[in-house]
């Protein structure tokens, strides 16, 4: 990236949700690690009649208001370098005049300047916003270059994504694209590679001979909030389901790429989503009790805050493994895990003792207290055999260095042309023709108490098999 050239991001939604939430908030930490081109201007826009002053006012309150994803101080200097930066363009993006007064904005600066569009609206807007985009001129790359940021989901269902995928490359060529799913710009699972790839002794026990299950876990101890209409319109499953859970099997299933570009990153986990296969008869939907007194939920819906179902990789390195995933709203605990639990018939010299047919569980930890632990079975010391198990962890927290927000990693990787940690058109149409089944069988919802892991049914997804959910700890790099 050179940083002398000059920059317009375009947010459209910029007074929603996701722009408070994590844009504009990861824009101030891209400020306050010198990441951003000199010459970059942020344009908002959104619905709100507001001037450009009283957008700045408005995002300096978005900056200061309690952010359980941004909790560090904000410092004046770094907040009105950013401020400074931003315009507003205020109307109805399903209208011409929107793009004709951005048009006029961007024409105001006189040098060359490249642009990067950023969808954080309602998907359905999507194919509104885009067509509107070619035909005001604005798709242009005469002076400079032209990128889109588009926010998961990406279609509804695999004919829509087909569609939303043809009419994006109708206008634009595959490496403008980036399609986003800010679970690829976390660092927890970026490092997934790392400890696989770069470590040996881990991959070689990556698969049917030694593992005998892997569990998802990706639950949340609150509810939809203020996003009801959202929500309400895709459900658990395709709102984390569809992206951030399959891309944390990906991240932990796909072999190793060839190399560490792009495409063969890309490729290895586009392959192993093609390779899992949707167990129809294995999948449980649930809605929390009171689901349907929230903000802007449609009377008597049926869209569900949980989810939960069985899977299993059609290849050779996995067959036979089966894969548990459950997520959702309002369950006992905030976690997201990736746990491998390995075979554990050599243990059959202890078997007979006190914890001695405990199983050893590598887990992936993606967030809270992030790390990498792997479970072990220890003599508890003194004259008598009592076990326990143990725990080998890697922390984040005991590192030196603060965890970046996926939000600027992907910006910023965004505004380099970087799409390693960003998914292709072949990917997301995978993504979907596995969840295309499960979403078939939403026929059924039960409902579940607030604070509980979800519906009993989800137990007997895996009780089924003998098998039992593990209870997250709490305590793992928790000091
Ligand atoms: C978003 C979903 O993509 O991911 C939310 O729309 C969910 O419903 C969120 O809460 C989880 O992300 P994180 O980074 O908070 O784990």
């Amino acid at each position: 990236m050179n940083t002398q050239e000059s920059f317009s991001l375009v947010i459209f939604g910029a007074t929603g949700n996701l722009a408070q939430l994590k844009l504009i908030p990861a824009l101030y930490d891209l400020v306050k690690a010198n990441l951003l081109p000199e010459k970059m201007n942020i344009i908002g826009i959104g619905r709100k009649e507001l001037s450009h002053e009283e957008f700045r006012k408005y995002s300096d309150m978005v900056l200061h208001q309690p952010n359980r994803h941004h909790q560090h101080p904000i410092e004046k200097e770094v907040a009105d370098n950013l401020l400074s930066r931003m315009l507003y363009v205020s109307g109805d993006i399903a209208q011409k005049e929107v793009y004709d007064k951005l048009m006029n904005l961007l024409a105001k600066d006189k040098s060359c300047s490249n642009r990067m569009f950023y969808l954080a609206t309602y998907p359905d807007l999507y194919p509104t916003v885009f067509n509107h985009l070619q035909t005001s001129g604005l798709n242009n790359q005469e002076c400079g270059y032209v990128r889109v940021i588009v926010e998961k989901p990406i279609g509804s269902d695999l004919d829509s994504a087909k569609k939303l995928n043809k009419l994006l490359t109708s206008y634009y060529a595959e490496d403008q694209i980036f399609r986003l799913d800010h679970y690829l710009g976390r660092e927890t699972l970026q490092n997934i590679l790392t400890f696989r790839f770069g470590n040996n002794l881990f991959e070689s026990l990556i698969n049917k001979d030694n593992i005998d299950h892997i569990q998802v876990t990706a639950s949340e101890d609150f509810g939809i909030g203020m996003r009801g209409g959202y929500y309400d319109s895709v459900g658990a499953l395709k709102d984390v389901g569809q992206n951030h859970i399959l891309q944390m099997i990906a991240l932990t299933t796909m072999e190793a790429p060839k190399s560490l570009s792009n495409q063969d990153i890309t490729d290895k986990r586009t392959k192993i989503i093609e390779e899992l296969i949707p167990e129809k008869d294995r999948v449980v939907f649930g809605q929390y009790e009171g689901y349907l007194d929230e903000k802007d939920v449609v009377t008597n819906s049926s869209r569900e805050t949980f989810f939960s179902f069985k899977t299993h990789i059609n290849n050779k390195r996995f067959h036979g493994v089966p894969i548990y995933v459950r997520g959702g709203k309002f369950l006992k605990q905030t976690v997201t895990e990736v746990a491998i639990v390995f075979k554990n018939d050599v243990k059959h010299l202890f078997s007979h003792i006190n914890g001695g047919g405990e199983a050893n569980v590598l887990i992936y930890r993606i967030q809270p207290n992030e790390g990498i632990v792997l479970k072990f079975l220890s003599k508890f010391p003194g004259t008598d055999l009592k076990l326990q198990s143990e725990y080998m962890q890697y922390c984040y927290k005991h590192t030196a260095t603060t965890l970046p927000d996926p939000y600027l990693r992907l910006l910023f990787d965004a505004l380099r042309g970087d799409q390693t940690f960003f998914v292709d058109a072949e990917e997301v149409e995978a993504q979907w023709k596995f969840i295309d089944p499960l979403i078939a069988e939403r026929k059924n919802l039960v409902s579940y108490q607030r604070g509980s892991w979800g519906p009993v049914e989800a137990d007997e997804i895996i009780e089924k098999d003998g098998r039992k959910w593990l209870e997250p700890s709490v305590s793992f790099c928790s000091f």
